[in-house]
């Protein structure tokens, strides 16, 4: 159902790989909203070719960027305000990736080559998304910015490994980047901290079925899903929350501020009834 949340307005939205990302599902919500969009990836997740459906069931050109590249940044604004004849009003920073991940290095033992990258992809990628749009003054004033992040910036997963330290990144320059961008355009940074969701990257963390099962238990309204996790995103790109910025915001059935739940002591009680 729409609301026309979005009417009139423009944004970029990052990170679609497959059906299964969330910001497939950002982008589908956004389109239904009456958002006008861009999509982009990086160039070697675009051979697989799916971003193309979606491309062409919500109308929306693809350009290719990866996101730690900073002229591949401002070609991407550069092209996005010229098909919009205008500057933007949103950007989905949807990406994370970490090779000590993928290649099951452990976190007392990292690659420390790996580890700038995890950096680069996953958080400081915002910070030149950020600077790129800043210089050129992309943003119309009372602009969004949302970058994804997970709830192992300030908790340990130890199975998370170094995204927990690329997450923290993120976080920090959202705040960091959001008083800046606040201050002088009034465009606003925000991060959501996301219930773990089967997506491309999320299962690629070592142990993920155990700790999605764990969090739905800790959750006192289960996982929150990548639907769920859109409507999110579409809410803070929209007029009705103008006045947050800065904040990392937890969607994740209010698993972040539980101690226990009683399924959780149900499991592990010894004194059997
Ligand atoms: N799935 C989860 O459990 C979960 C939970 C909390 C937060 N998140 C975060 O949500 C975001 C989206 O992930 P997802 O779960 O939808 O998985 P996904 O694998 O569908 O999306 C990750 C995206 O990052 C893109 N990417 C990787 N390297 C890039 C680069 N150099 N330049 C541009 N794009 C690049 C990939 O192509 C892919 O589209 C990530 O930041 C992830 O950490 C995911």
């Amino acid at each position: 159902m729409s609301n026309n949340l979005l009417k009139g307005k423009k944004g970029i939205i990052s990170g679609a790989l497959n059906s299964k990302s969330i910001a497939w599902k950002v982008a589908e919500i956004a389109h239904e909203q009456g958002a006008e969009i861009v999509l982009t990836n990086a160039p070697i997740a675009m051979r697989m070719g799916e971003i193309n459906e979606l491309a062409t069931k919500i109308n929306a050109p693809v350009i290719a960027a990866d996101a730690t590249n900073e002229q591949d940044l401002d070609n991407l604004f550069e092209k996005s305000m010229e098909h919009f004849g205008g500057k933007v009003d949103f950007v989905l920073h949807s990406i994370g990736m970490s090779p000590n991940v993928r290649k099951g290095r452990h976190y007392t033992d990292l690659n420390y080559e790996w580890y700038k990258q995890t950096l680069d992809v996953s958080a400081t990628s915002l910070h030149k998304m950020l600077a790129t749009a800043y210089k050129k003054d992309a943003i119309n004033e009372w602009g969004s910015v949302v970058a994804l992040t997970y709830i192992a910036a300030q908790r340990i997963f130890p199975d998370y490994n170094d995204m927990a330290d690329a997450k923290s990144l993120l976080e920090s320059i959202a705040r960091s980047f959001g008083y800046h961008y606040g201050t002088a355009k009034k465009v606003r940074i925000n991060t959501i901290s996301q219930s773990p969701t089967v997506t491309t990257a999320g299962s690629g963390v070592k142990g993920f079925d155990g700790f999605i099962n764990y969090s739905e238990a800790m959750s006192p309204l289960g996982n929150a899903d990548a639907e769920a996790c859109a409507q999110y995103c579409v809410a803070l790109f929209s007029d009705l929350t103008r006045y947050v910025t800065m904040q990392n915001l937890f969607h994740d059935g209010g698993f972040s501020i539980t101690g226990v739940t009683q399924n959780v002591v149900e499991r592990f009680a010894t004194d059997a009834e």
